[in-house]
């Protein structure tokens, strides 16, 4: 792992948009990072072995299909006490059956998995899943915020709770479940948030004002970016508000471009000559290679220790071939600040009262406040 300094100098821009020049560069990169990206990751396994893990609890979102799928079993295997938490409760629970057969025949450790219900569209549902696995008091290692949706082609949706649906799944409904579930973190410590975001934050702009894409021109690509850019400043927000002493590090991945259901709403058409690109894509079981390096790998505590030792206010962002790396997003919003996002978590989602006085979150000095705004200065 060769931890890499900040590439860019920050340029918080009072813009209402990212400009088109900004989009056509940070377009190139992603296409530059799908088609290097098999040849970056020649040094990595197939599979990152794991150990038997009996003593250690995972949750993995979106574990149903794609990446979130391939993670789960992986450690589902390794005797971990997986929770599958999902949308589609039946659709989970034949995966472990399937799971189990298959163990019951290769003879591995028992499959501890279970399944969870959890919509990330509906906050209710957020907050049902977090107090029944908060009532068990159980310690929890790797909390791994993995589903997502990039409706493509479909025209702009809101949650029921009143935000883009993209806004809603990719980030808020992570947000606030990551929040609730800092007392088990704790109790887990050493432990894990890893943040499943994509390579296209860097096409992604962030209105604090216009979180819904309501008042500028609305896609598909403009929404899902823009929801991964979100999670990543509220991931560097949350790194910073947890005490080192608590020992729970929020960690940032992107899996590299890979072929999923993800693309379930495009024509079939296209989604057909999508399969073209699966010289230059990831397997989902490639894919979930970095995560699961996040979610277990000594060195990723290791350098989120250092970068805090450094008084780096970021997330430790890795790629798709597990190095570590500084997000290259240049932060588009106007005006940002710590209090605003803050501010616009808290006003949306409802004060999490129960993290607050477990006295986990603590409050960020004005320096580092003013380090937010200036990501990108830290020489690693
Ligand atoms: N594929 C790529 O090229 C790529 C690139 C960069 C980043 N990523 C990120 O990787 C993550 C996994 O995506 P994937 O490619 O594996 O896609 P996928 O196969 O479509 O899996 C997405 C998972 O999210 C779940 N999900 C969707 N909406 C949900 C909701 N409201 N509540 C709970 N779960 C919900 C889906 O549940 P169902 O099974 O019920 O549909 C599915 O299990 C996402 O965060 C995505 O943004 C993917």
């Amino acid at each position: 792992m060769a931890p890499v300094a900040a590439s860019e100098g920050a340029a918080v821009v009072a813009a209402t948009d990212i400009s088109w020049l900004l989009w056509l560069w940070a377009l190139l990169l992603v296409v530059w990072d799908t088609l290097s990206q098999k040849g970056k990751a020649r040094h990595l396994p197939k599979r990152i072995p794991l150990p038997q893990l009996p003593r250690f609890t995972c949750i993995v979102t979106g574990a149903t299909s794609g990446i979130g799928l391939e993670v789960a079993r992986e450690f589902a295997q390794s005797g971990a006490h997986v929770i599958l938490a999902v949308r589609n409760p039946s659709n989970g629970k034949k995966l472990i059956q399937q799971w189990t057969e298959a163990q019951d025949k290769t003879g591995g450790p028992e499959i501890k998995a279970e399944v969870m219900e959890l919509d990330l569209v509906k906050l209710t549902s957020v907050r049902t899943f977090a107090k029944d696995w908060e009532a068990r008091k159980l310690p929890l290692h790797a909390l791994i915020n993995n589903a997502g949706v990039f409706a493509m082609n479909v025209k702009q949706t809101f949650s029921e709770d009143g935000f883009e649906q993209h806004l809603q799944v990719n980030h808020l409904g992570h947000a606030l479940l990551s929040l609730l579930l800092l007392p088990s973190l704790l109790r887990g410590g050493p432990s894990r948030i890893v943040n499943v975001n994509s390579a296209m934050h860097q096409l992604g702009f962030v209105d604090p004002e216009d979180m819904n894409i309501t008042k500028r021109k609305y896609s598909s690509v403009a929404a899902y970016s823009g929801s991964k850019l979100a999670q990543q400043l509220f991931s560097r927000m949350l790194q910073m508000r947890i005490p080192k002493e608590a020992g729970i590090d929020v960690i940032l991945v992107h899996p590299g471009e890979v072929m999923t259901a993800v693309t379930r709403t495009l024509p079939k058409i296209i989604q057909e000559a999508e399969k073209i690109s699966a010289c230059v894509r990831f397997t989902p079981a490639q894919a979930a290679r970095s995560v699961i390096f996040c979610a277990t790998d000594k060195q990723v505590f290791a350098y989120a220790r250092a970068l805090r030792e450094m008084g780096c206010p970021v997330s430790p962002y890795f790629s798709s071939n597990s190095n570590a790396a500084i997000a290259k997003s240049r932060i588009r919003i106007e005006a940002l600040s710590k209090r605003r996002m803050e501010g616009g978590l808290v006003q949306t989602l409802g004060s999490p009262v129960e993290v607050e006085e477990e006295g986990v979150l603590v409050p960020v000095s004005d320096t580092a406040q003013v380090m937010l705004v200036e990501v990108g200065t830290c020489e690693g």
